[in-house]
């Protein structure tokens, strides 16, 4: 594929990064979870997570987004939310881009990249453990009555392979 390129969303960008966001997770509603905060975000609601996260946003050559993700750090804890990937363009290497760029924004004395994300579904956990990340909690009955698995990543120390 060619390359993708990561930078951090402007708000003209909102637009087609909430379209993107409920295509991809689209596929967990199927499955019978409420992803109603993922597919049902508005552009209103996008702005105020902005005033507070940086979004980043993955584009092809020509231009199209193909996926974003959000993080906020509080602490030394850099905390990563919703990353998702234009359901065509999944496995072929945007969501590890986005990851990438991810770790490279993040401020270097942040000590610790933490994350939640759906316990019952075969992509994400794979994925988050592939780029690097190790379980370390559930949270039952959470967001909308979601389980969750929480992931985290040390920067600054030595992660098994
Ligand atoms: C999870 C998600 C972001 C992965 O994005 P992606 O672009 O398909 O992932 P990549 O192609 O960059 O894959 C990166 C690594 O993860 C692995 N991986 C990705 N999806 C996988 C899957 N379904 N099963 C097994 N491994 C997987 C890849 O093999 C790759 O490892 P490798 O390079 O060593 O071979 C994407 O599937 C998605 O958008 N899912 C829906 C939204 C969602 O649930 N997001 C997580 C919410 S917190």
């Amino acid at each position: 594929m060619d390359p993708v390129r990561v930078t951090v969303a402007l708000p003209e960008d909102f637009p087609a990064i909430l379209d993107v966001q409920r295509q991809s997770f689209l596929v967990h509603a199927a499955r019978g979870l409420d992803t109603s905060i993922w597919t049902e975000e508005t552009l209103e609601e996008i702005t105020r997570d902005a005033t507070e996260k940086t979004i980043l946003v993955a584009r092809d050559p020509a231009g199209a987004v193909l996926g974003s993700v959000r993080f906020q750090t509080i602490e030394g804890v850099v905390f990563v939310r919703k990353v998702n990937v234009r359901p065509d363009m999944k496995r072929h290497g945007v969501g590890r881009a986005l990851m990438q760029a991810l770790e490279g924004h993040i401020p270097a004395d942040a000590h610790k990249i933490s994350l939640c994300t759906l316990l019952m579904t075969h992509e994400n956990i794979p994925f988050f453990l592939r780029m690097g990340y190790r379980p370390e909690t559930v949270l039952p009955d959470h967001y909308h009555h979601v389980d969750l698995l929480c992931f985290g990543k040390y920067p600054t120390r030595k992660n098994p392979a």
